[in-house]
């Protein structure tokens, strides 16, 4: 399969089943705005849920939280948002296309796609201009006084400035962490690569906070936590691997960090970002707000600073990963099969039912099934079609398991389980079918 077919293939595929659309598409579409469709929902909710139970249900030391997408103006200058949160653009008077300035070298030139940006000879760059990356919008009823909100463009701040509010109310003691979910926005330069790097997305961010001098113990515990999470949902391992930034590459707020890279048709490009903060942004807040956000170490009776490790994954980002890990295409009596082999967990569909003719008592047997599966697992029935072509549908949108009502359930009270995988078929007696998928879609 050439590699960039395969982003081609999911792109429709994703469409055409209801993953991903557009967003606006009757007007166009907004550039690099996607909308989740009725499978899409499903698969994205499902990899939040891991996370969520992974990083907050699952430990004794990590609060969740759901803070504001709109918050006071001074956190954004508090952060180093308004003077840091940057990228230099360049444009072509030319071809009116953006570049980022230091991307050009990968870029390719709209005119002459062999070229990069500046080396044709039409092409007429302006020099770089630093580009702060918030989208800006206004707070109150009248555009001229009212006072300038930003979109959140990462839900870390949100964290932060709640730290003590939690830490109190959870009475949690350091070394603990507060994670959330949410949505945050970033008017970049050059998004793409379908939904790896959108306007608007979704992050799932820890904030770890832990006693100074412990930071670097703790960084290396959360990298190994969260490359574990990502094998655990079913990515092959080799298509893993770590990337270690550069002192040129840090975020003005990052010690040190890392990021996990996946290897996408498109080439190896972070999907997580582990970063240790040290106290760059209690330190910042603390002093821009006047409050004091110290610890009070009741055992050692000493007060500091917590010092922050962050473990930071796009919710998009990882169901791009996701398909494109599942994607494939296999050649089954001279017809191709198309699959998303998902880990059952994260599949949009867990069960399929689907009558075999639509007579015989086989729609209400199989109707009553569904009814009573739909109670435990998000279930699909299909009556349409042959038998052959329905499985096909269902192999499309990674559904794992597909049950068969047919000639001899009347006979004998059993149903057929068709695998997604290998396609190998059991009979299971209709009353042990629940307990029979309940085992194997954990
Ligand atoms: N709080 C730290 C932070 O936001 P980041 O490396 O800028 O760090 C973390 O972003 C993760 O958020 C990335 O690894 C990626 O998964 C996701 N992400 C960032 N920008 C994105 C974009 N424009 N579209 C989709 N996901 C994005």
């Amino acid at each position: 399969m050439a590699q960039t077919s395969v982003m081609d293939k999911l792109v429709s595929l994703c469409k055409r089943r209801g993953f991903v659309f557009q967003s606006s598409e009757i007007y166009g579409g907004l550039g690099s705005v996607w909308d989740y469709g009725p499978l899409g929902v499903e698969l994205k909710r499902n990899i939040k849920d891991r996370w969520w139970h992974a990083m907050v249900r699952a430990r004794d030391d990590i609060e969740g939280l759901d803070a504001a997408i709109l918050m006071h103006p001074k956190v954004w200058e508090a952060s180093g948002h308004v003077a840091g949160f940057t990228d230099p653009l360049v444009d072509c008077k030319t071809c009116k296309a953006r570049f980022r300035a230091d991307q050009i070298a990968e870029a390719a030139c709209p005119q002459k796609p062999s070229k990069h940006p500046g080396e044709h000879t039409t092409c007429a760059l302006t020099e770089p201009r630093m580009f702060n990356l918030m989208f800006k919008t206004v707070m109150g009823p009248v555009e001229e006084s009212g006072s300038v909100v930003y979109l959140r463009p990462e839900t870390a701040q949100g964290i932060y400035v709640n730290y003590l509010n939690v830490l109190q109310s959870s009475r949690q003691k350091i070394p603990f962490g507060i994670a959330q979910i949410g949505k945050a926005f970033r008017n970049e330069i050059t998004p793409g690569n379908f939904i790896f790097r959108t306007r608007e997305f979704e992050q799932m961010e820890m904030q770890f906070f832990v006693k100074p001098g412990e930071d670097a113990e703790w960084f290396e515990r959360w990298r190994a936590i969260r490359m574990a999470w990502h094998q655990e949902l079913g990515l092959k391992p080799e298509k893993l691997r770590w990337h270690q930034h550069a002192e040129s590459e840090l975020a003005h707020y990052a010690r040190a960090a890392y990021d996990i890279e996946y290897e996408f048709p498109f080439g190896w490009s972070e999907i997580e970002g582990v970063h240790n903060r040290g106290d760059f942004d209690l330190t910042n807040h603390q002093k821009a707000s006047g409050k004091k956000l110290e610890y009070f170490d009741q055992a050692a009776n000493t007060r500091y600073l917590p010092n922050i490790v962050e473990t930071s994954a796009g919710a998009d980002r990882i169901a791009l990963t996701v398909l494109v890990d599942a994607f494939r295409e296999e050649q089954v009596e001279g017809e191709t099969r198309t699959v998303l082999g998902f880990l059952p967990s994260v599949a949009p569909i867990k069960v399929a039912v689907l009558p075999l003719v639509n007579k015989d008592a086989m729609p209400e047997t199989a109707t009553a099934l569904f009814n009573d599966l739909r109670k435990s697992f998000a279930c699909f029935y299909d009556d349409g079609g042959a038998i052959g072509r329905r499985y096909r549908r269902q192999d499309e949108v990674g559904t794992p398991f597909c049950i068969t009502v047919d000639g001899q359930t009347a006979e004998d009270q059993s149903v057929t389980v068709r695998h997604r995988d290998s396609m190998a078929q059991d009979r299971v007696g209709v009353a042990n079918v629940a307990a029979y998928l309940a085992e194997r879609l954990q």
